[in-house]
């Protein structure tokens, strides 16, 4: 029930951040830099979280169960922030031109990590190791599938 609720509480986000991918940057953001190191900013911490999640999984680091819950519920609430940061006439940073030639493609790899997010959050929540080895590696493979194709290296 709980799980269901987030759910739908993050495809309200994806929805309303889809939609200001097309708004012009001076919309939300004053300069195109604002932007930038916005979202810049949101995706360093969610390598932060996200790596020390991989690294209980992998066993690099020792299992925290709460650490875990807490990464993963920061990871849920920062996969819905970046996008807005990605208006016209923000290009730059470590981007490919192809997030703004190919917007819908781009949008679904973004959804596809929204959607991804609530399930690890969900996983984190058990407690359990298992569930967390479970939910890491899909998770991970939604940031993949963007860095490959839009981000430079
Ligand atoms: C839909 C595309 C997309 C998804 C999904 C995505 N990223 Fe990224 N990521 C980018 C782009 C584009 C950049 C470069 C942003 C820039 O420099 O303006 C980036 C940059 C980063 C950076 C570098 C930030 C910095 O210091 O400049 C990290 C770290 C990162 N992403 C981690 C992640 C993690 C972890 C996930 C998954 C949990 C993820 N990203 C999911 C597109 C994505």
């Amino acid at each position: 029930m709980i799980a269901m609720t987030v759910k739908s509480v993050t495809l309200v986000a994806a929805t309303c951040c889809g939609l200001l991918l097309s708004l012009p940057a001076a919309a939300q953001f004053d300069k195109a830099e604002d932007a930038i190191k916005y979202r810049q900013s949101t995706f360093a911490l969610m390598g932060h979280h996200f790596g020390h999640i991989v690294a209980m999984a992998t066993g690099k680091a020792p299992f925290d169960a709460q650490a875990a819950q807490q990464d993963a519920a920061i990871i849920e609430t920062l996969s819905t922030l970046p996008w807005k940061a990605f208006g016209p006439g923000t290009e730059g940073g470590k981007t490919k031109p192809g997030v703004w030639k190919e917007q819908e493609k781009f949008k679904k790899l973004a959804d596809d990590m929204a959607a991804q997010a609530p399930k690890l959050a969900a996983a984190a929540k058990t407690g359990n190791l298992d569930d967390l080895k479970a939910a890491f590696g899909p998770m991970g493979g939604t940031c993949k599938a963007c860095h490959d194709s839009y981000k430079e290296r």
